[in-house]
């Protein structure tokens, strides 16, 4: 008798698996880095924002990702964040060099990164309100969406399962992601002062 394969696990849940690692350390660096003790600590976390949604904002007008993620070129937060430096007075760096993934797949599992990280960003959020800051001050690029941050999420994770993908698709995926991560930690290490 045949054993049949083992089911496939959907594109979000396989991109979930394979960063945990790298989410938790991601996690626990941000709040050693304390970013809501202080606004000037906040700016340091924004200038970390400007680097990481800086280096990805180009792939939400690429084409060929808005065919397969259609609705991705009105999810950036770039320009969120730029806004919230100014609001602060803090000058906002010049862009910084754009990500360029390896392929189309690699790509998606950068914007899973990016997109994901909305939800760790309704805690960030409260913590920014104990320092001042709102959706229309300092922390607009935190703030929920207008629908609200799981409709949006789901709405994203309906997308990304939606694909057919290869084995070999969904792992360069998962690649994009990881080093999604990877680039987010290194920024952080470079930009706080004691992080
Ligand atoms: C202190 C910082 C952070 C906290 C406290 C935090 C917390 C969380 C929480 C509570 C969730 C929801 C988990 C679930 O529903 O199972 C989540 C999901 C996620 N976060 Fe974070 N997060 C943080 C930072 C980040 C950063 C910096 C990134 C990306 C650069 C990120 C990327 C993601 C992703 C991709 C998911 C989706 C996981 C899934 O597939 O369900 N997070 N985070």
């Amino acid at each position: 008798m045949q054993v049949p394969p083992p089911a496939q696990l959907p594109l979000s849940k396989q991109l979930k698996a394979g960063t945990r690692r790298e989410h938790d350390s991601v996690d626990a660096l941000v709040m050693r880095s304390r970013p809501f003790e202080s606004l000037e600590r906040y700016g340091y976390f924004l200038r970390l924002q400007h680097r990481f949604h800086g280096s990805i904002n180009g792939l939400y007008d690429d084409m060929e990702l808005n065919r397969l993620l259609p609705g991705l070129s009105e999810l950036p937060r770039f320009e969120a964040v730029c806004t919230d430096l100014t609001d602060l007075g803090l000058a906002c760096p010049p862009a910084p060099v754009p990500v360029a993934p390896t392929s189309t797949h690699t790509a998606l599992g950068w914007l899973y990164c990016s997109e994901g990280s909305n939800l760790g960003a309704a805690f960030l959020f409260k913590q920014s309100q104990q320092i001042g800051l709102s959706a229309e001050k300092g922390a607009r690029h935190l703030a929920a969406h207008p629908d609200g941050r799981g409709l949006q999420w789901r709405q994203f994770v309906a997308l990304l399962d939606g694909l057919a993908l290869s084995e070999s698709q969904r792992e360069e995926a998962v690649g994009g992601a990881v080093a999604a991560f990877e680039l987010y930690r290194a920024a952080l290490r470079n930009i706080f002062p004691a992080a």
